[in-house]
């Protein structure tokens, strides 16, 4: 399962390269404008300079004329650029009309609640679908059934579409999505540190320094100028 950042947050994306665990990264209109109003197409294109991997950005028309029409100026943005179209049937029409017109733009149908809305994103050729985890254990539902369910219909038919669980709130969702067979996840920055992080790794840590401190003194650790033991 590949790993995506859900963020609007360049400096975010920028750690996560860093770490060389970034394969992509799934944007929103409310993860855009965190932090106040922003110069969309700039923003988009300055995720997908830098990311090498696909990069989200959702189309903000609901009419079917209006999202193709956006959908069309924000393919051309960058090649990395996926177009993110709602689970509506507007969407779908979207969708269809690109696949007619512009095979080459990728397509995240987002806002997926049910297997059988991921189905029919997929069908009308979707390259990714988002069931949106977390929104529904918000309401009492197992949000990962969507995923799960969804992952096992595209295989039993040989469906090429990948499914990228959304709307991850904590790490042991990641750890669900992978074991039921996601091709993508999708988190905040906060989940994905959440993931690194272990109490024992940092306990670990501090009683090996501690030991080498006790034993060689403060001189016996690699200094960052000389780079060196001694
Ligand atoms: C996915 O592409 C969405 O941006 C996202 O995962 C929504 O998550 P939320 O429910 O935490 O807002």
């Amino acid at each position: 399962m590949q790993l995506y950042l859900d963020t609007g947050d360049i400096q975010e994306v920028e750690e996560a390269l860093a770490m060389g665990v970034l394969a992509g990264v799934t944007t929103n209109p409310t993860l855009l404008t965190t932090r106040g109003p922003v110069d969309f197409r700039d923003t988009i294109q300055r995720f997908c300079a830098i990311v090498p991997g696909p990069v989200s950005a959702e189309v903000l028309a609901t009419s079917h004329a209006e999202m193709l029409v956006e959908a069309l100026e924000i393919g051309r943005w960058a090649p990395n650029v996926v177009v993110k179209l709602p689970m509506t049937v507007d969407g779908l029409k979207t969708l269809h009309a690109l696949r007619e017109r512009e095979a080459n733009i990728s397509t995240n149908v987002t806002l997926v609640f049910s297997p059988n809305q991921a189905l029919l994103a997929a069908r009308a050729g979707a390259t990714y679908v988002s069931p949106f985890v977390g929104r529904l254990d918000d309401i009492s539902h197992d949000g990962m059934a969507v995923v799960r369910d969804s992952v096992q219909i595209f295989d039993q038919h040989g469906i090429p579409t990948q499914v990228l669980a959304a709307s991850v709130r904590h790490p042991l969702h990641c750890i669900e999505a992978a074991k039921a067979g996601a091709h993508i996840a999708t988190m905040p920055f906060r989940v994905l540190m959440q993931m690194v992080k272990h109490p024992l790794t940092d306990l670990g840590l501090d009683r090996f320094i501690a030991d080498w401190v006790k034993s060689m003194g403060e001189q016996g650790v690699v200094t960052p100028v000389a780079g060196t033991v001694r």
